[in-house]
Parts: C-alpha cells; sequence; structure tokens
C-alpha cells in the first residue's frame, strides 16, 4: 500500500496533556501508523501545561493567520516537537488568550465558557497550519467534538481550496456524550454561512452542534469499539444523534483502541514496587502489599483487593458504587480507588474511607504512578460503567493479572471475557443490569470463585496477562478506512458536493 498523508487534530496527547483515554490512544496510534510507514503528523493545542523546554519544543517561523469570522482574524504561534522516541512531528498552537490557562477543558469544576471560539480556532488552525506547511494531507484525522469543525470546514472554507482538493477527513468518535453544543451565535464565528445552520447539519433546538456537523460533513467517522458502533445507533446511547448516526451508518466503523504495552506492562513498567511476569507473580505479592500500606489498609494477601481508576462521572458507574459501597463494605474486602471529577463523588468516596479505614482508601487526584501502582497491585477492577467506548483500564489490567469486573457495554463487553461463559478463556466478571443490585452480586461472585476455585482465578489470570490488544492492529484497521476514504475523495475528482 502507498504512504499515505495523515494529520491528526486532537485536544490532548499523550505525553504533553492529558484528561483521559483519548491522549493515550492520539499518543500511540500514530507510532503505529508510522511503523507501517505512512507520514504522520499531530496538530494540538499548545496549554499553559504543556512544558516548552521539558520538550524541546520549538517555535516556527512567523505566526499562523487563524479567520475567526465576526471576531476577526487571531494570530497563533506554532511550536514545534515530536512525539517521544519517534520522528512523529507535533505541531503546538498557542493562543495565550485562548490556551493559556491551567486547564484543558475547564477549571475548578466549571467549563469554560468560550470553548465553542477555543476549538473552533483551533479547528480552523489546523487547516491554516496545514497549508503553511505546504502538507497536503490525504486524511485528516479530528477526534471528539473540539475538531470535529474540521470535516465541516473542509467542505465549507477550503471546498475549493486546490491544497485540499483530495483530502477527506475521519472523525473519532470517544465518547458521543460530549458533542460541543453551544450558543448559535458561534455560528458567527465558524463562519461557514447559516444556511449550514439547518436540522441536518450544524443546528440543534436551535444552538449548534459541533460534533453533529461533523459527522455529517466527515468522510467516515468511527467509534473505539465494534459495540460502541451499534450502541450509538440506539436511544439509548445515542445521545439524540441515533437517528443521525443511523443515517450515515454507511460511513460507520468500529475499531478498537489498541495499548501501548511499552508503558502498560509488569515486566518493563518503572512506577511500580517489583516487576512480574505471568510465570513467577511474586512481584505482584510485592505490589499488593505496597499499594495496602500507601493506603493504610491491613496488609493481608488473604483478602481480595479490588482497583478502582477513574474519571469520577456518570459515565463511569460511579453513582451505582455509591449505591452498592455499603452491601461492598460488609463483605471481607478492601478497594482502593484513584480519581477526581464530581465533587459530590470526592466526598462521598473520601467520607467512605474514613468510616471504613480497613476496607476502603480513596486517593482524589490525578496520578500516573498511582495508576500503574494499582493495576499492578489489585486482583480485581471495578469498571460498572453506564456506557464505554472502549475504555483502556481494563485493558491495563489484563496485562498485570487484575481481573476487571465490567458491566457488558461498548469496549468493556468486547475486551472481557466472562468467567462464566468459558472457563478456559475467561478473563474477567461482567454483569448486565445497571444496577447497584447487579454490582453487588458481581463482586459477591468474584469473591467467592477468588476464595473457593482459587486454580480458576489462577488460570483467569494466566488468560488475561497473555492477552493482547496490540496498536499495530488497530493501525491496520485505521489504514484500511484512510483507504477507503481516499479512494472515495478520488472518485470526485478533487470536488466536493
Ligand atoms: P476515559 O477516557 O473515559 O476517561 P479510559 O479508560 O479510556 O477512560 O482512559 C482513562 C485513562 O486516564 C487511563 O489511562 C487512566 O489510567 C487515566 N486516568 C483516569 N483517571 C486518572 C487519575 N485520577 N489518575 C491517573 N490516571 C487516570
Ligand atoms: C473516551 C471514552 C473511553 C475511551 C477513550 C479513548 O474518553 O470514554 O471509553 O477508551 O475515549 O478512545
Amino acid at each position: 500500500m502507498s504512504q499515505l498523508k495523515i494529520l491528526l487534530a486532537a485536544s490532548e496527547v499523550v505525553p504533553f496533556a492529558k484528561s483521559g483515554g483519548l491522549a493515550d490512544v492520539t499518543g500511540a496510534l500514530p507510532k503505529a501508523l508510522r511503523l507501517l510507514g505512512h507520514d504522520v503528523r499531530v496538530v494540538m493545542p499548545r496549554y499553559y501545561i504543556v512544558d516548552k523546554e521539558k520538550y524541546a519544543l520549538k517555535r516556527m517561523d512567523g505566526s499562523l493567520g487563524v479567520p475567526m469570522g465576526i471576531m476577526g482574524e487571531a494570530w497563533a504561534a506554532v511550536y514545534e516537537g515530536s512525539l517521544p522516541n519517534s520522528d512523529i512531528p507535533v505541531y503546538f498552537i498557542e493562543h495565550e488568550g485562548f490556551f493559556g490557562r491551567k486547564g484543558l477543558y475547564e477549571e475548578d469544576g466549571f467549563s469554560f465558557i468560550d470553548n465553542d471560539n477555543r476549538f473552533i480556532f483551533f479547528s480552523r488552525a489546523v487547516m491554516q497550519l496545514s497549508k503553511k506547511l505546504h502538507f497536503h494531507p490525504d486524511v485528516i484525522h479530528a477526534n471528539d467534538w473540539h475538531t470535529a469543525a474540521i470535516p465541516v470546514m473542509l467542505n465549507t472554507h477550503y471546498a475549493f481550496d486546490p491544497d485540499f482538493a483530495y483530502t477527506g477527513s475521519l472523525l473519532s468518535i470517544h465518547n458521543l456524550q460530549h458533542q460541543g453544543k453551544f450558543f448559535k451565535g458561534a455560528m458567527d464565528v465558524l463562519d461557514v454561512g447559516w444556511k449550514h445552520f439547518n436540522a441536518y447539519e450544524l443546528e440543534e433546538y436551535d444552538g449548534i452542534n459541533l460534533l453533529k456537523g461533523g459527522i455529517v460533513h466527515a468522510d467516515a467517522i468511527n467509534t473505539v469499539s465494534k459495540k460502541y458502533s451499534q450502541e450509538i445507533r440506539t436511544a439509548e446511547f445515542g445521545w439524540g444523534l441515533e437517528d443521525l448516526i443511523n443515517i450515515n451508518s454507511y460511513k460507520l466503523y468500529g475499531i478498537l483502541n489498541g495499548v501501548d504495552y511499552e508503558e502498560w506492562s509488569p515486566a518493563i513498567d518503572p512506577f511500580i514496587p517489583q516487576m512480574f511476569e505471568c510465570d513467577d507473580l511474586s512481584g505482584k505479592a510485592v505490589c499488593k502489599a505496597q499499594l495496602q500500606q500507601f493506603y493504610h489498609l491491613p496488609q493481608r494477601s488473604d483478602i481480595p483487593l479490588f482497583g478502582l481508576v477513574g474519571r469520577l462521572v456518570e459515565q463511569k458507574g460511579i453513582e451505582l458504587l455509591a449505591h452498592a459501597i455499603w452491601s461492598l463494605m460488609e463483605m471481607d474486602i478492601q478497594i482502593v480507588m484513584l480519581g477526581a471529577g464530581e465533587k459530590w463523588a470526592e466526598h462521598y468516596f473520601s467520607d467512605i474511607a474514613s468510616k471504613y479505614p480497613d476496607k476502603f482508601g480513596c486517593f482524589i487526584g490525578y496520578r500516573n504512578d498511582l495508576a500503574h501502582q494499582i493495576e499492578a497491585g489489585s486482583d480485581l477492577f471495578l469498571m460498572p460503567s453506564l456506557f464505554e467506548p472502549c475504555g483502556l483500564n481494563q485493558i491495563y489490567s489484563l496485562r498485570y493479572g487484575t481481573l476487571p469486573i465490567v458491566r457488558a457495554t461498548g469496549g468493556l463487553d468486547d475486551t472481557i471475557e466472562n468467567y462464566q461463559n468459558d472457563q478456559t478463556n475467561g478473563t474477567g466478571f461482567k454483569f448486565y443490569d445497571a444496577t447497584s443490585d447487579a454490582l453487588t452480586g458481581t463482586v459477591k461472585w468474584a469473591v467467592d470463585v477468588w476464595h473457593n476455585d482459587s486454580s480458576g482465578f489462577a488460570q483467569m489470570r494466566q488468560n488475561a496477562m497473555a492477552k493482547r490488544y496490540d496498536w499495530d492492529v488497530a493501525a491496520q484497521e485505521y489504514e484500511v478506512v484512510y483507504n477507503k476514504i481516499v479512494e472515495g475523495r478520488k472518485s470526485h475528482q478533487g470536488t466536493r458536493v
């Protein structure tokens, strides 16, 4: 296959800025594509937290003019760096007014009120940068609502621009809940013309919906697991866009995320107290003891330790856990939590930790090293998500021999095999109903297996640790989709409908 030129635009990229799994994906996929021989480049905002010195970012000559409709022209500085251990260029769009703030999207739990302008600006800057670099991509790969305006811009502002005559677009939906819905005044900043403010493109309930526009205008769309690509076609998971997605299902794909095993592997993990592999789990016992010590829990090896790492938001099923916790605390188990998010949850689970100091440990905040230590030291991992487009933590857990307890939705369902279904292939425990009873029952079931079928549990650990979700597999699937997009563009002979 011939080399493709791919420009990947995202609001967060590991290691520069991360709020969740999106950054893991955008930091890893380009490397896997590069290994397939493609010319991949990445663009992201230069947030205040992106350390120019640490990453040796170099300022490009001149400034980048970014037309912002009614706001006039904005000017950006562009910095260039690269993804660590690669030759993949990463361009950082700097604008003090939009990105010179502490948070990525919010501060102290409040979204920035100008997120529409910030990400319309960023999306337009991606297009302008592409021109400035004379990099005419075969595909611009946009991710989530933050960059969903790009496919719209390609079909409007740049529809007759020869630089983009053969450029197609892919929009990856990592989470349909967040759609970039704003007051319709943003149309004047996007500046594509009010004729596009209609129920079939950008309008929804008299406001602008950027993701909706992206879905309509992208040459292809994908979600980050197969199951989620089906789920979003239903009212339960479609967040009001299910009809639109059904109409556009002819260009919808589901590509399961991969995992960067150079970062998430107990055999080479520098963050854990003792590394281990499936043939000798003594290091895992050391990790468990250290984790119990960190959370001031009794250092018992005979008790199942459950881990939970994640954003404390509704999506992650924290309300189920909040209800279930009282029954769980009656059991002889320990739970350790690492997360930040909704304030009620932060307070609630901190209170549980003070009430049950021997059973529940809670760390509110964001800590990558602790996330690794929880994966390594826990016996089981809790992910009771209400919906989960892919989910990465359960896949990391597998590699560390930490059996996930998941709700059977989205990527959780695609990546975990139930103990009950096949004891030789089982890698975790699944429940189906989004109820606290179902969660409690499944935890009890896992505890029962831990105590009464220790060889079955040990076998599942081996199964889990042997599983691989490599990025090269996912990258090949993206390659197929990119090529379809390119073919489609060629058949339009450089014109846009
Ligand atoms: P989502 O993207 O919906 O948050 P994922 O499971 O795809 O869910 O990815 C979450 C990523 O963010 C994982 O890499 C996880 O380790 C990390 N993460 C989430 N919360 C924290 C936290 N409080 N501290 C450290 N890492 C976290
Ligand atoms: C989103 C989803 C999560 C997915 C991640 C990376 O944040 O919530 O399930 O793993 O994106 O694609």
